[in-house]
């Protein structure tokens, strides 16, 4: 058996200075150290022999196995090494590098996050409601009653009788003022929808950003002058406004807020920015605030245009088709 052995170990060493391959070096794995290879069967010869015998073999059957075992580990080592640095040695450093592109952020976040710093820096915090909204919150607790015409100043995506895409983010004013209890400053940023014809000027989707201010004692004289600090901080101090008498159904009074808009070598025009009144005491009713002893202003605009008119794109459409090459230019 100690021959054998020794025979196993030189017939081990000439196969694996042959291997040239991967499927030569298996077949020589095979052969020598896989659960049926010749080693194992020498274990199982091993069993057989007597007490004696058994003191002697054990000792070198047992450096046979590391042995082949070590060899074919280094074996594999060495193929492993040579690989990388062949690899490394094909590739051509001269070569232009490929070229990551990297990602930023679309016009409409980065004027939301825009608007949203400057409400921050006054007072304002910030919260958010849900696009799928109940006709109730949309509508009757704004002071919309049900087939009052001032519903079709809006065109409805409805789910169904109850439910609807949100027409703007005043519902969310509703939320907010039943969660908390005044006072309340925030602003509530998001997406509204309106079954409107998709045109350079409309589409079905936009964002709004809508603000509230609920507390003992404010004034339409502090709504005006926080929309004043607002449009200076955003389309700089020099900027010209004025506010215009209108009607909404959850303010009263209303009005709207113009600015004027004067594009490079273009005549100018006063633009409509934004909405905006006293609290009507009726939606304070709606959502369980006194209106005896709490007043409100609220204030919602629109982004697309403005946004819009800051960088002089011409067609609402860009700012939803996820064009890389307009996208790019912000
Ligand atoms: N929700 C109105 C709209 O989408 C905008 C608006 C006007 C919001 C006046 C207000 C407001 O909070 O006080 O046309």
């Amino acid at each position: 058996m100690v021959e054998k052995i020794s025979e196993t170990r030189k017939s081990f060493d000439e196969a694996l200075s042959k291997v040239t391959n991967p499927q030569s070096l298996e077949e020589l794995r095979l052969k020598f150290l896989s659960k049926k290879g010749i080693v194992n069967q020498l274990f199982e010869d091993f069993k057989l022999t007597s007490k004696e015998e058994k003191k002697l073999i054990g000792q070198i059957l047992n450096d046979l196995k590391t042995y082949t075992q070590s060899k074919f580990n280094e074996f594999i080592q060495k193929l492993e090494k040579e690989y990388t640095v062949k690899k490394a040695a094909s590739i051509d450093l001269t070569l232009p590098g490929k070229q990551k592109e990297i990602g930023s952020k679309h016009i409409i976040t980065q004027t939301l996050d825009e608007i949203k710093n400057i409400f921050k820096g006054l007072g304002f915090s910030i919260y958010e409601g849900p696009e799928l909204e109940s006709d109730y919150n949309n509508f009757e607790a704004l002071n919309f009653p049900t087939d009052h015409p001032a519903r079709d100043m809006q065109d409805t995506f409805f789910i169904n009788q109850n439910f609807l895409l949100r027409t703007h983010t005043s519902p969310v004013q509703i939320r907010l003022m039943k969660e908390k209890k005044p006072p309340i400053r925030a602003i509530m940023p998001g997406k509204v929808f309106r079954n409107e014809a998709v045109s350079a000027k409309s589409y079905c989707l936009f964002h709004q950003v809508e603000g509230l201010y609920v507390d003992t004692d404010v004034t339409f004289a502090e709504l005006k002058g926080t929309l004043v600090a607002f449009i200076k901080q955003y389309f700089g101090s020099e900027i010209k406004y004025r506010f215009r008498a209108s009607f909404f159904p959850f303010t009263e009074p209303s009005a709207e807020m113009d600015i004027w808009w004067q594009p490079k070598g273009k005549e100018g025009r006063w633009m409509e920015i934004l909405g905006c009144g006293m609290v009507d005491p009726n939606v304070l009713i709606n959502v369980g605030i006194d209106p005896e002893k709490y007043v409100g202003y609220a204030f919602g605009m629109g982004i697309e245009r403005t946004t819009m008119r800051k960088y002089g794109i011409d067609d609402i459409r860009l700012l939803f088709d996820s064009d890389i090459r307009f996208l790019k230019q912000f």
